[in-house]
């Protein structure tokens, strides 16, 4: 068995491999159709699958973009559509999977990682080197249109991970703390 982690800008994923990670997806979120680009360009999404012979049995999506917040600027990347095939969860693939991203935002020079997910899966992305942001909430959407992630029905925790000396100095701010992250209407949360 060879397991392998490959990654692409999301609009150059190999055709093959899409396919496949549709099938995830649709899996995972069966009353939702995704188009192709998924994402909204200007995020820059970044696809990383992990890929077992030449199947793929876990896939996500880094999504980046400057932010402000308590009056610095970051280099932010967070998570998305995070998945693992259905007949193949519960074996540490999504967990390899979302360890691997931590990875590669620090090593493509992001100073923080942010992201929601909801509050069950907290003790998975923690077991993968994510961080709880404890009260903190991300504002999602447009500054005219905000999405913020403690909407009423919404249950969510905000994960993250500081790569750069800057970024940690500056944690403290990041606790109990509304984040302006306005990735926009396509990805409203990420
Ligand atoms: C969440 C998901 C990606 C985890 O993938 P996976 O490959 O099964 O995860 P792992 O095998 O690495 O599991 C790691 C741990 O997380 C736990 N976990 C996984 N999904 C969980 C869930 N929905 N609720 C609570 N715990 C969960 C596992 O029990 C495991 O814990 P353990 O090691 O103590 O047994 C997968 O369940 C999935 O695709 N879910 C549907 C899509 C989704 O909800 N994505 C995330 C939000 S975008």
């Amino acid at each position: 068995m060879v397991m392998r982690i490959e990654s692409f800008p999301e609009s150059a994923t190999p055709a093959e491999l899409l396919v496949q990670v549709r099938e995830l997806q649709q899996e995972a979120w069966p009353g939702f159709t995704f188009p192709t680009p998924n994402h909204d360009p200007a995020l820059r999404p970044l696809s990383m699958v992990l890929v077992d012979d030449d199947a793929v049995v876990a896939a996500l999506d880094i999504l980046s973009k400057e932010i402000t917040h308590a009056g610095q600027r970051y280099r932010a990347a967070g998570l998305s559509t995070v998945v693992t095939r259905k007949a193949a969860r519960g074996r540490g693939y999504g967990r390899h999977l979302v360890a691997a991203a931590r990875t590669a935002m620090a090593d493509a020079g992001f100073d923080v990682g942010l992201f929601t997910c909801d509050r069950p899966l907290q003790a998975f992305y923690e077991s993968a080197g994510w961080q709880l942001l404890p009260g903190t909430v991300l504002i999602g959407g447009t500054p005219e249109d905000p999405f913020p992630s403690d909407r009423p029905g919404f249950d969510k925790v905000t994960m993250a991970a500081f790569f750069t000396p800057a970024a940690e100095r500056h944690r403290p701010s990041f606790h109990h703390a509304r984040i302006e992250l306005y990735p926009g209407q396509i990805d409203k949360l990420w």
